[in-house]
């Protein structure tokens, strides 16, 4: 049974149907006036703390109202790198742990540096804390490469023998790093890897494709790669952390090169490199993608909450 989300690479492939299936349920159930309602007391009285050192829109929200939905009590600090106690030097464990005598069931964390959420996931086992990683510095984002991969499920109708171009700023982009794990677990996808030359994806992603036999390619502009894409997931530079402006932009003149029922992926926020002139065109799916981030949540969450279910 997973007890932390930590790492993108701990999902099975079993989980990821399963988890896939039960998202389906969840958006039934949401659409069902009655099943809705039902929802809303399945975890009464369970609690969620969010617990955010860097900024965030949508993967805070997301958590909180999924947890809402299911009748939970949320809190926490969007701005803990600033406000809570870090300031005065207390560390990331004594956080948690103090966090954990307020008996929380789950602590989503966002925190600057690579590794804190397996730290606070260390402290929170002793007191059967649950710690969901909503960002790790530059290393995964493992509930965003379940709602990227959720996503392309839906709106391709498959997961495996896809041809997906991961574009943009991969050495510190780490909602990339994650969804190529997820990716590799799939048999036949291919991924074409396009960024500048000083921000090309990780050794150790590279390294685990190699092990895991799944093919790609690395390329430093747009290609003929895009034309063949079933998908394109495109990212932003993390300016945050040290990146420069990159020149690989997706506009309409770009987007519209792709294949029928092809689909162009963004985590958000974007900041130029993924045009507004697309977001018209069929291929533009990076709303419905955030929305459908609320729904794989709420299905976590359950699972989190309930032993045995998986
Ligand atoms: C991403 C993140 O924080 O890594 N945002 C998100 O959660 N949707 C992507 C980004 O900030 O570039």
């Amino acid at each position: 049974m997973l007890r932390h989300i930590v790492y993108a690479q701990d999902f099975s492939f079993e989980f990821l149907e399963w988890l896939f299936k039960k998202t389906d349920e969840m958006v039934s159930a949401f659409n069902n006036p009655v099943n809705r309602g039902m929802l809303i007391r399945k975890h009464v009285g369970r609690s969620m703390f969010l617990v955010f050192y860097e900024p965030s829109t949508r993967t805070r929200i997301s958590h909180d109202i999924a947890a809402q939905r299911l009748g939970m009590m949320t809190t926490g600090t969007e701005n803990a790198g600033e406000f809570s106690s870090a300031v005065k030097g207390e560390s990331l464990e004594d956080t948690i742990r103090v966090m954990c005598e307020y008996h929380p069931d789950i602590i989503v964390l966002r925190h600057k540096e690579i590794g804190s959420a397996e730290k606070a996931a260390k402290v929170a086992n002793h007191y059967g804390v649950s710690i969901i990683n909503a960002g790790d510095g530059a290393g995964q984002h493992p509930t965003q490469a379940l709602l990227d991969l959720y996503t392309i499920k839906r709106l391709v109708g498959k997961t495996k023998n896809l041809n997906v171009v991961i574009g943009g700023d991969l050495k510190n982009g780490r909602t990339a790093r994650s969804l190529t794990y997820l990716l590799s677990k799939y048999e036949g996808n291919k991924i074409t890897f396009i960024s500048p030359e000083h921000a090309t994806m990780g050794q150790d992603i590279l390294e685990h494709l190699n092990e895991t036999g799944t093919l790609y390619l690395q390329c430093a502009d747009m290609s003929n790669e895009i034309r063949d894409a079933d998908v394109v997931y495109w990212t932003r530079t993390q300016k945050e952390r040290g990146s420069q402006s990159g020149e690989l932009i997706i506009n309409r003149d770009v987007a519209t090169i792709m294949k029928a029922g092809s689909i162009i992926m963004h985590p958000l926020p974007r900041v130029g490199e993924l045009t507004t002139d697309v977001d018209e065109l069929p291929q533009a799916k990076y709303f419905q993608q955030a929305g459908f981030g609320m729904f794989v949540r709420m299905a976590l969450i359950d699972m989190l909450l309930s032993p045995n279910q998986f």
